[in-house]
């Protein structure tokens, strides 16, 4: 398995989630109709442990259910719509599982950060689901640059370092912690994952120092991203690939 990282200046946020239904395959394609490289998304499991995409814990935000999405089998899951919420053409549009979407990340050649966000109480089979079902389907793929694999969750990342530790890593985090370099050390990360509220020229300065790519969420305004990129940010999470690629595209 193959460990370059080729970041792009623009990473497209659970998907395209401006412009389509957050974490779903629409979603990707829309990324990727964009312009988008890469896309960003969140992995959780069902009740059943099938990996599937959803960034809540709870179901009512991004589709017609209710209750926990732990509780919920697969089968019960994608009986459920995910696009409508976000508009009536996005209709029908299911929660898809990690399969589906790798496989179409894989047939789009679109590079991927898979962000484990696991349901409570799940973390550490979370992480060896997904990385196992990665694996699986890396085998014979040599060719194709893994996943870029992050959460802010540390038993997740600490047991994805454990089973894939060829795989590289992102250090997701809110505010950079004074010792980033030692949490970076920890999980054995490649890149710093900062949220873009908190992010600081004074940090991206040390992560440039030390060669470690500084990626910047959520940003959704062009002049600030591209003021990001001019402190020496490597790359923002997007929910708007279109307006990003549009101020940024011709030059980066
Ligand atoms: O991985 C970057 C970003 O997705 C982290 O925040 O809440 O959108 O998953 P969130
Ligand atoms: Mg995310």
């Amino acid at each position: 398995m193959t460990s370059s990282l080729d970041l792009p200046s623009i990473i497209g946020h659970r998907g395209s989630a401006g412009l389509a239904p957050e974490n779903t395959l629409a979603g990707i394609r829309r990324a990727y109709e964009e312009g988008a490289t890469w896309v960003e998304f969140d992995v959780k499991l069902t009740s059943d442990d099938v990996p599937i995409l959803m960034h809540d814990d709870r179901l009512s935000r991004t589709t017609n259910g209710k209750g926990k999405v732990a509780a919920m089998t697969l089968n019960e899951l994608q009986s459920l719509d995910a696009g409508a919420w976000f508009g009536s053409e996005f209709t029908g549009e299911r929660v898809p599982t990690l399969h589906a979407t790798l496989e179409l990340c894989i047939g789009l050649g679109l590079g991927m950060n898979v962000e484990l966000k696991p349901c409570p109480g799940r973390e550490e089979e979370t992480a060896r689901i997904t990385l196992q079902m990665i694996a699986e389907m890396w085998s014979d793929r040599l060719s194709l640059p893994p996943p870029l694999i992050s959460s802010f969750d540390e038993k997740a990342l600490t047991a994805a370092y454990d089973i894939s530790p060829a795989l590289p890593r992102g250090c997701l985090v809110t505010r950079v912690p004074r010792v980033w370099q030692k949490k970076m050390a920890r999980f054995g990360c490649r890149t710093l994952n900062v949220s873009n509220r908190w992010i600081r020229k004074k940090h991206v300065e040390s992560a440039r120092e030390a060669g470690v790519p500084v990626l910047v969420y959520t940003v959704n305004d062009p002049d600030r991203a591209l003021a990001l990129l001019d402190m020496g940010v490597t790359a923002i999470f997007t929910d708007r690939v279109d307006l990003m690629r549009k101020a940024l595209g011709r030059t980066r």
